[in-house]
């Protein structure tokens, strides 16, 4: 029946609306997927933080030997140089988990000198706020032409609101996505 369809394809867009906004949606990455934390992962640590957007209470789970191996949170000085004598905090029961209390840099070293410096060691950058990806469009083409001087040493624009219209975009398209679905589903 269209009515029972109506209002089932409006509680699931009003599920992923309240999903997108919830502040409490953290989520877990495990270091390094399935090698867990060690020497040589198959993607190494750098490329993987890179790839992943991580947020305030988000957390770390790291897999290890317990016993073997451990986890150093340290500050930048001591990442540089593979010194886990002087951690921040020391994690060594083989499955550790770290939550990001806040935004900003952290370092994490292996507390084994030689495996630290043969790569295993991770940076991550927390974000400072919870938003989709920017949506990145391509600069318009326009035909080459005489910049004056004048414009060289102005100061930049202000930023556009881009993340915003990004979070609406990506709404409207689930909402859209929900009701296909639906539709496909309850008829
Ligand atoms: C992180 O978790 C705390 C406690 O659960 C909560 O108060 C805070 O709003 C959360 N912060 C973010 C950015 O989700």
């Amino acid at each position: 029946m269209a009515g029972t369809r109506l209002v089932l394809v409006s509680i699931i867009s009003m599920i992923i609306l309240l999903l997108l906004s919830s502040q409490a949606l953290a989520r877990e990455y495990v270091v390094g997927g399935k090698d867990g934390w060690v020497v040589k992962p198959s993607e190494d640590y750098a490329h993987w933080a890179q790839r992943n957007r991580f947020q305030v209470n988000d957390t770390l789970h790291f897999k290890y030997n317990k016993g073997i191996d451990s986890v150093v949170v340290v500050k930048k000085e001591d990442f540089d140089s593979c010194n886990a004598n002087n951690p921040i905090q020391k994690m060594d029961d083989g499955d550790s988990v770290f939550q990001f209390p806040n935004s900003g840099l952290f370092y994490f070293i292996t507390g084994n000198p030689n495996n630290c410096k043969n790569g295993q060691k991770l940076i991550v950058l927390v974000m400072a706020v919870r938003n989709p990806p920017p949506v990145h469009a391509a600069p318009p083409q326009l035909p080459p032409q005489k910049v004056p001087s004048a414009a060289l040493n102005a100061p930049a624009p202000p930023p556009s609101d881009k993340s915003a219209s990004g979070r609406v975009g990506v709404s409207v398209g689930l909402v859209l996505l929900a009701g296909f679905v639906g539709s496909v589903w309850f008829n």
